[in-house]
């Protein structure tokens, strides 16, 4: 395939060509700098410093965005403190609950407008941010509010209290979608809240700064810093936290495992994945191809549960990775902001350098590469759909988190081998298995040492259902009653 750089038009000589279909980006009010968000209202950050948000499709600057350092930490863990103390702990589960339908609603109500700055300050496909990240950040909190005047039920016998004030930091995949998952059930619980979004992606948390006092939340609640990994570092450092509550790279989870260590804070992590997708012989190969390619090419493979290792039946190995090799070719790279598009920019310089250093060293020791022809947009930053074959355990690209739309192929020959080859990883976040067999698909997920496992799908989230990992992976459950559990002492 071939393209047009400037706006992602694509000229193919396949079947019939699609025109492009932007999402208008005027729906974006864009202001040209950002404060912190902190007590209620936007404020100057104490070094007077700020940077930049890009669009990584472009590498066109978006908007000015303070710098917090640990002043700025200092005043917005006071605001959150006095909130809590005089306001939210006390307030009945069913008044909060009335902000938190609130959120939910303006958010479904603004919803195109956070679609489209997602996709604009992360280079996310509008398709996925209309249709994932923004309904399921609503309904997020639709859940939670549904838990905060029912918390004794989530409890039984026994009398949750929140927790204080925590802090959280989050990173650039799902930058709304993370907020959210952190928010919402703090809240819900009584705990305020003090949270820095990535440094690539803060705009829809800034946004959301918006809905909350659209929704009147009442001052201090939820504060919002943007900064960078100095900032989150002080943030986890300040020493009137209750909690800290991480979503990110396994190496920063632990050196703020070790800041923890020996304090009153408690911790949730939630880190890396290298998830194994198996297909048995049996599946229904068409369907698992979609699936398989939904589960790593999805968000460009920015995801921490990407089903980044395929195990293939080897009966049936060349088969599947023809028609893969046949699906990725159909898939449209280009414009996040055109509803046709499939894969859009990757997040950043350094995460492009990171997938192109993981997948040289992947053919270095001797995997085979393959990239659809295409070419990518002259600006930006872009990376092709990839599948690696020739992949065994021992390679660094079957071992190392890729965060990219990155494939590595094994195969293996016994359901006991796929177990194996699954669970020979540090990690253990999420894992899919595609079998007819009921009875497999049980035996398979009983025995892969993984979070969460699809069956005959992947990639599907929902409030309702907890989801977190083991190892490397992290601690703690984010969703359902075990991510409440995480914000209340009982
Ligand atoms: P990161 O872990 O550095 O960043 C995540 C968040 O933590 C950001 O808000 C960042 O500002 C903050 N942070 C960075 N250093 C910190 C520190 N010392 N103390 C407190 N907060 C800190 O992730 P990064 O550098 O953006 O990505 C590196 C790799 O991490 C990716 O290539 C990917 O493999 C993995 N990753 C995993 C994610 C997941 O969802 N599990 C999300 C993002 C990245
Ligand atoms: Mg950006």
């Amino acid at each position: 395939m071939r393209r047009n750089g400037q706006n992602g038009q694509t000229a193919r000589g396949g079947i019939w060509e699609y025109a492009p279909a932007p999402e208008d980006r005027s729906i974006v009010a864009l202001r040209s700098r950002y404060g912190l968000f902190i007590n209620g209202e936007f404020v100057e950050p104490h070094s007077g410093r700020y940077f930049t948000s890009l669009n990584p499709a472009s590498e066109e600057p978006l908007a000015e965005v303070a710098y917090a350092d640990a002043e700025d930490i200092d005043r917005a863990v006071r605001a959150a403190r006095h909130a809590y103390e005089t306001l939210w702990s006390k307030l009945p589960g069913k008044e909060r609950a009335k902000y938190l339908f609130r959120i939910a609603r303006i958010l479904q109500e603004r919803s195109r407008e956070f679609a489209v700055l997602e996709s604009l300050d992360g280079g996310k496909p509008i398709r996925e941010s209309r249709d994932v990240d923004i309904p399921l950040a609503a309904a997020h909190f639709f859940y939670h509010a549904g838990w905060a005047d029912k918390l004794e039920y989530a409890f039984a016998g026994r009398t949750p209290r929140p927790l204080g004030v925590v802090g959280q930091i989050i990173p650039w995949n799902f930058p709304l979608l993370m907020a959210a998952w952190k928010i919402a059930p703090a809240l819900a619980c009584g705990n305020t809240v003090v949270l820095k979004p990535a440094e690539t992606t803060p705009l829809t948390a800034l946004l959301l700064c918006e809905v909350f006092q659209q929704a009147d939340l009442p001052p201090g609640v939820v504060n919002i810093l943007t900064g960078d990994g100095q900032t989150g570092a002080w943030l986890v450092q300040h020493p009137d936290l209750d909690k800290i509550a991480f979503t990110g790279s396994t190496e920063v989870g632990r050196q703020i495992q070790k800041a923890v260590a020996g304090t009153r804070k408690r911790l949730t992590l939630e880190l890396g994945g290298k998830a194994a997708h198996v297909i048995f012989e049996d599946a229904a190969i068409d369907q698992a191809v979609e699936g398989i390619v939904n589960g790593i090419y999805f968000n460009q493979g920015h995801v921490c549960c990407a089903g980044s290792r395929l195990l293939v039946q080897e009966s049936i190995a060349e088969l599947v990775v023809r028609k893969l090799k046949r699906r990725v070719q159909r898939l449209r790279i280009g414009d996040p902001l055109d509803k046709n598009t499939d894969i859009g920019a990757i997040n950043s310089l350094f995460q492009l350098r990171k997938i192109e250093r993981l997948v040289a060293v992947g053919v270095q020791e001797g995997a085979e590469l393959y990239q659809p022809e295409c070419a990518l947009p002259s600006k930006g930053y872009w990376y092709p759909p990839t599948i690696l074959t020739k992949v065994s355990m021992a390679h660094t690209v079957a071992r190392e988190e890729i965060f990219g739309p990155v494939l590595s192929v094994l195969t293996f020959r016994t359901p006991d081998e796929a177990v194996r080859i699954a669970n020979n990883t540090r990690y253990g976040l999420s894992a899919g298995v595609w079998t007819n067999k009921g009875s497999r698909y049980l035996e398979f997920a009983s025995r892969v040492k993984a979070g969460v496992v699809w069956c005959n799908t992947y990639n599907k989230f929902d409030p309702a259902s907890p989801f977190g990992g083991y190892k490397e992976s992290g601690f703690g459950r984010e969703g359902g009653i075990h991510g409440l559990a995480a914000y209340v002492e009982v």
